[in-house]
């Protein structure tokens, strides 16, 4: 039987950090209000000149270093972002062209928060299915570049980085299970309301923003993770006490606490960045992977467990013996 199998991973963090307290200075709010209600202390802000290709690369290099191999051994790339360079062309390809990745698929995709869980499923299934080889897959976001600095509602929540992974074929798992899944009747929950074909104009303007209706969101996210890591679960045989780790999207620690309540398991077995990080959108979940792997708590052929849910509302999980 063909798997797929994550062999390396990596990250990359801007320079830039940006903590509570220096928030409390841009807008109205507190310290003892973010950490309580979100669990976020500091969060990393790119450079003005600093794009999501740039962050994909730093961190790609790391994942390949670890994995072992070279980038001329890669044959996809897909990146999960919602903060592209451009319109076109895709991130995947900036990124294959600056590593020197030979000719190859190489596209982004775009589900919001659970770009990278939508991403590694896509390669999963295309090494099974025998088409690559050696996948190199990203969550990337820019998201800092999206907020309006002057909104606390929104501004206090978000950062920025990139987290990678190579995923190759294995004789033995690897990924065990993947569940996807989305609904647009949420889509005025949470949006950024310019794009190409709409009210560019906008684009620039103080309009454009991310908008959220935080405590709507705060609720849909709550159930809607629960029921995918038991769907997870479920659907491999697998009870939660059997579980090493769960790897959650990092957007509030009491989305997070909620989650493992859910699933009756103990927060010692839950990786937790959200107070570094920030929610990086689509980076989260593997800035937080490869975070606790560099530290040593995740070990090979541990079963762990990684959950998404963002903006549409899009949400998946993926459930993989490291
Ligand atoms: N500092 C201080 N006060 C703030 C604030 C801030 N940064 N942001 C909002 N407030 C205020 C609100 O204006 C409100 O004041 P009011 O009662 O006078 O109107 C009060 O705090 C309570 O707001 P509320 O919305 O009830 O807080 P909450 O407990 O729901 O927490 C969020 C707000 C945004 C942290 C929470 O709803 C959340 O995390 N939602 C999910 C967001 C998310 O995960 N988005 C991404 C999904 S991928």
């Amino acid at each position: 039987m063909t798997y797929s199998r994550i062999t390396g991973t990596g990250r990359y963090l801007p320079e830039k950090v940006l903590t509570n307290f220096d928030l409390e200075k841009m807008v109205d709010t507190t310290d003892e209000w973010i950490r309580t209600r979100t669990g976020v202390e500091r969060r990393h802000c790119v450079a003005e000149d600093q794009t999501t290709s740039d962050m994909c690369v730093e961190a790609a290099r790391l994942a390949l270093d670890a994995a072992g191999v070279a980038p001329t051994d890669i044959d996809m790339v897909i990146v999960g972002t919602t903060s592209p360079d451009l319109v076109f062309p895709n991130v995947g390809t900036i990124v294959q062209h600056r590593l020197g990745i030979p000719a190859c698929p190489a596209v982004s995709l775009e589900a919001a928060c659970t770009g990278f869980i939508y991403a590694l499923s896509t390669a999963d299934k295309y090494i099974r299915a025998g088409d690559v080889k050696r996948a190199l897959v990203l969550g990337a976001e820019c998201i800092t570049k999206l907020i309006d600095w002057s909104d606390r509602n929104t501004c206090v929540l978000f950062g920025d980085g990139a987290g990678a992974v190579v995923l190759e074929r294995s004789d033995e798992p690897g990924i065990l299970t993947t569940h996807l899944g989305a609904d647009g009747q949420y889509r005025d929950l949470l949006y950024y309301p310019v794009g190409a074909s709409k009210d560019l104009a906008k684009a620039g303007t103080d309009e454009a923003a991310i908008m959220m209706t935080g405590k709507e969101v705060f609720k849909v996210a709550v159930t809607t993770l629960g029921d995918v890591a038991s769907r997870a679960l479920e659907s491999a045989g697998v009870s939660p006490d059997e579980l090493d780790w769960l790897v959650p999207h990092q957007a509030n620690i009491r989305i997070i606490q909620a989650t493992a309540k859910r699933l009756n398991l103990p927060m010692e077995k839950v990786i937790v960045t959200v107070q570094d990080h920030g929610n990086t959108s689509a980076a989260s979940v593997p800035l937080a992977l490869d975070t606790a792997v560099r530290d040593g708590r995740i070990k090979p052929g541990q079963l762990v467990l990684m959950e998404a849910f963002g903006g549409g509302f899009t949400w998946g999980s993926v459930l993989m013996r490291f």
